[in-house]
């Protein structure tokens, strides 16, 4: 009959080594831990995606701000923007999936639209830059408390 700390140890050992095995890396051993399903967004993804569409949206501002006409220069700065403001949007969208973030989860896919239709209404021939001005109310739908 072997004793109670043989047993702890037998299986601590296994564990350990996978451990080790993996080197330590918290984000392969997250793979293993959450179900396939599952997107684990790491903080410093959140992160660095917001503090990049807040320059994207102060830029947007800039742009807006300068007097009409509007030039084709800027329609194309302002189209470009929000293009890059969709990737960064997409890049944080777990596509279905449940994420760490429910936040996240629950308001992207309104997000992405609001750019999307922003763009659109951007690229029209005259443009509408309404929905672009108004952009950074889309944030609000996750960052509620913010002015
Ligand atoms: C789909 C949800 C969502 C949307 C939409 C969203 N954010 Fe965030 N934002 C978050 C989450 C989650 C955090 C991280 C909060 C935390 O970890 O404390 C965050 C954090 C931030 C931060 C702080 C970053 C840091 O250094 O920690 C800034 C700045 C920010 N968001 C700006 C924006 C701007 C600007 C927009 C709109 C263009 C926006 N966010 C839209 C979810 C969102």
């Amino acid at each position: 009959m072997p004793s109670f700390r043989y047993i702890i140890l037998l299986a601590l050992v296994p564990a350990l080594g996978v451990t080790f095995l993996l080197g330590c890396n918290p984000a392969k051993i997250r793979r293993f831990t959450y179900p396939p399903d599952f997107k684990y967004i790491e903080h410093s993804a959140v992160e660095s995606a917001m503090l990049k569409l807040a320059r994207h949206v102060r830029s947007l501002d800039r742009i807006l701000r300068e007097p009409a006409p509007y030039s084709t220069d800027q329609q194309t700065q302002v189209v470009n923007i929000l293009r890059a403001m969709e990737a960064t949007a997409a890049e944080l969208d777990p596509g279905g999936q449940r994420s760490n973030h429910p936040l996240i989860d629950r308001n992207i896919g309104a997000f992405r639209r609001d750019i999307e239709l922003a763009r659109r209404a951007a690229e029209h021939d005259p443009p509408n830059y309404f929905l672009a001005g108004t952009v950074s109310g889309a944030c609000r739908s996750c960052h509620q408390e913010q002015p």
